[in-house]
């Protein structure tokens, strides 16, 4: 397949506030995949000047707006809070608009592929939907009984903190993607479900943690993780994944949380 190449240099947003960049010539090497052309993907060199403070976001923009515009992939935010452009960059599951250029040796070619497990729909983009089933699965939201509050539920600063790390949360499917239980069968709740489940199951304002942790204690529930850290290594939030995990299987045999 021939290589399409731009030498065009858009300015990078630190170009515009004064920071010169020099160019470098970066290959971007994109597994492809197109069910109404071919049942195989295939790989994709593109070759670029790109400035070393830009993003892999910012090289797919440029190939999809200059030089092929059948590429798909998925963002929104392009600021790392969205959570919809996870994707497989050199091997490692990241975020394409949290991943700069520099940081991922561009001396060699640069792979990108859609994240692991899920089914690729086209190019970058996989299909969601067990991954957000999982997640609706666990119930992530406030379970309350009655004593409805005239203002807001209080919560000490303390008992906030029991669960601040999984609030962090973008549902970015980085860590799910990551883990080899999940690869091998699809079936298994996942590290994400498990971080939302979390988020409420250690907040002292819940009422529904028992029903959670019943959920979870399914066969293809917590007893699945191997706690390989794949997921906490994925994760662009820097959530201790890994962490979460282990305190629900702890308060699955403690009963308490
Ligand atoms: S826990 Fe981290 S890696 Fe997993 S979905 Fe949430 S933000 Fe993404
Ligand atoms: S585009 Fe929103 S997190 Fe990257």
């Amino acid at each position: 397949m021939s290589t399409p190449t731009l030498e065009k240099h858009s300015k990078s947003l630190d170009d515009l506030e004064g920071d010169q960049g020099h160019l470098i010539k970066v290959t971007f090497r994109i597994r492809r995949f197109n069910p109404e052309v071919s049942a195989d993907a295939t790989w994709q060199d593109f070759q670029m000047e790109m400035d070393p403070k830009e993003r892999v976001l910012d090289a797919l923009h440029k190939i999809k707006w200059e030089l092929d515009g059948t590429l798909t992939f998925r963002r929104s935010c392009a600021h790392g809070i969205c959570g919809s452009d996870a994707m497989r960059i050199n091997g490692k599951n990241r975020l394409a608009c949290k991943t700069l250029i520099k940081d991922i040796n561009p001396d060699k070619p640069i792979t990108v592929e859609a994240i692991k497990g899920l089914t690729v729909l086209k190019d970058l983009v996989v299909d969601m939907e067990p991954f957000f089933q999982a997640y609706r699965d666990v119930m992530p939201f406030l379970i309350t009984t009655g004593n409805e509050p005239t203002r807001e539920r209080r919560q000490s600063a303390e008992d906030r903190e029991r669960f601040d790390d999984t609030t962090k949360c973008i549902l970015c499917a980085a860590c799910t993607s990551s883990c080899p239980v999940f690869w091998n069968d699809g079936q298994y709740f996942g590290p994400a479900a498990i971080v939302n489940a979390h988020r409420f199951i250690f907040d002292s304002r819940d009422e529904g943690g028992e029903q959670r942790l019943e959920i979870l204690n399914d066969k293809d529930g917590v007893w699945r993780c191997r706690t390989t850290f794949n997921c906490t290594d994925a994760c662009p939030r820097g959530i201790e994944v890994t962490k979460a995990i282990q305190e629900v299987k702890r308060a699955l045999i403690t009963r308490r949380f």
